[in-house]
């Protein structure tokens, strides 16, 4: 039996307005998701529509369009700069609209690696050791206290896009080329050897983590999107411990930065077999094939409900 929501609900909903799109490099991600978050609401009965801002057939510009559209609420499903920063949040809360997701201030913080993993650090909770490209240290110094390898990445961007794999000091240089062409900001992280994981997080609490396993130096653009072989495992080996450890620390992660609603949390393990906290992402991927509806799916919450469970969160 599909998932249909009763019409209280509908009505308290109102008229939800999917907004999708943007204009940052991950905009054809965006596009996707939007497509298949709007088709699991409508399918569930909720009266949702699209707005693609910046899309090709708007005529109006991004805030113009947001007010011209009779809406109640708001899916948010941009990934990136200009749509998971808090800008658009901001334009929201101006406009009174409820939103999904998390605030203006925990958005712009998401986005940004290193104030994440600062702010992380300064509530207790691990993430790798790592330095900012161009402050303070050298970058023979980097290289000294980083060791290596190290992975070097634009603070703000999503998707694995800029970021290497750097193996010797030679090979710092190219990669930091590549990563300023992305951002201005640009943060080298110690290499963490340990399996990989991701967690989803919906209305603050974890749902079943994800082993990842790619062929790949790692998690990159292709093995995301392209390569068919990269594995997704719920029977990840983690003994029953590690495994809520591993839920709890996502959770930990999730609330430091103030998200709310849903996003998910991507964390290594060290040599050591300590878990470290990579990101946190507050607008997700969101197609079919994507990790949240993956996670919900593993617990027995269909697209469509889970659709419905992230926009009851809308505040
Ligand atoms: N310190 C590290 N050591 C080893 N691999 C790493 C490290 N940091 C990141 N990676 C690899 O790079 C991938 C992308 O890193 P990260 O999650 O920080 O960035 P992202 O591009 O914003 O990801 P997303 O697409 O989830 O938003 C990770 O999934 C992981 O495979
Ligand atoms: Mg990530």
């Amino acid at each position: 039996m599909s998932f249909v929501i009763d019409s209280d609900l509908k009505a308290s909903f109102g008229r939800v307005a999917v907004i999708y799109g943007g204009n940052s490099s991950e905009r054809a991600v965006s596009l996707k998701s939007g497509a298949a978050v709007l088709a699991g609401l409508q399918r569930a009965g909720v009266e949702a529509f699209g707005i693609d801002l910046y899309g090709e057939s708007a005529d109006l510009e991004p805030l113009r369009q947001l007010q011209e559209e009779a809406f109640d609420r708001a899916f948010l499903i941009l990934h990136g700069p200009g749509g998971e920063d808090g800008t658009l949040q901001g334009a929201l809360e101006m406009l009174g609209k409820p939103y999904t997701g998390s605030g203006v201030a925990a958005s712009a913080i998401g986005m940004d690696k290193l104030r994440t993993k600062q702010l992380w650090l300064g509530a207790g909770l691990p993430t790798p050791p790592f330095a900012v490209c161009g402050q303070h240290e050298s970058l023979d110094e980097v290289i000294t206290r980083l060791g290596t390898p190290i992975i070097v990445k634009p603070a703000h961007e999503g998707s694995s896009i800029g970021m290497s794999k750097v193996r010797s000091r030679a090979e710092l240089a190219d990669a930091l080329t590549t990563a300023e062409s992305f951002d201005r900001t640009v943060i080298a992280e110690r290499w963490m050897s340990g399996d990989e994981y991701t967690v989803a997080v919906l209305d603050g609490k974890a749902l079943s983590p994800i082993l990842l396993v790619t062929n790949h130096e790692f998690y990159d653009f292709d093995a995301k999107y392209v390569a068919n072989d990269t594995e997704y495992r719920f029977d990840h080996g983690l003994s029953a411990e590690k495994d809520k450890a591993l839920r709890d620390l996502a959770e930990k992660a999730f609330a430091a930065v103030g998200c709310a609603g849903w996003g998910r949390v991507d964390v290594m393990q060290d040599e050591h077999g300590e878990f470290q906290l990579l990101e946190v992402n507050t607008a997700p991927g969101m197609t079919d094939h994507s990790l949240v509806p993956m996670a919900a799916k593993q617990q027995g919450i269909s697209f469509e409900q889970l659709v419905v469970e992230i926009l009851k969160t809308a505040h």
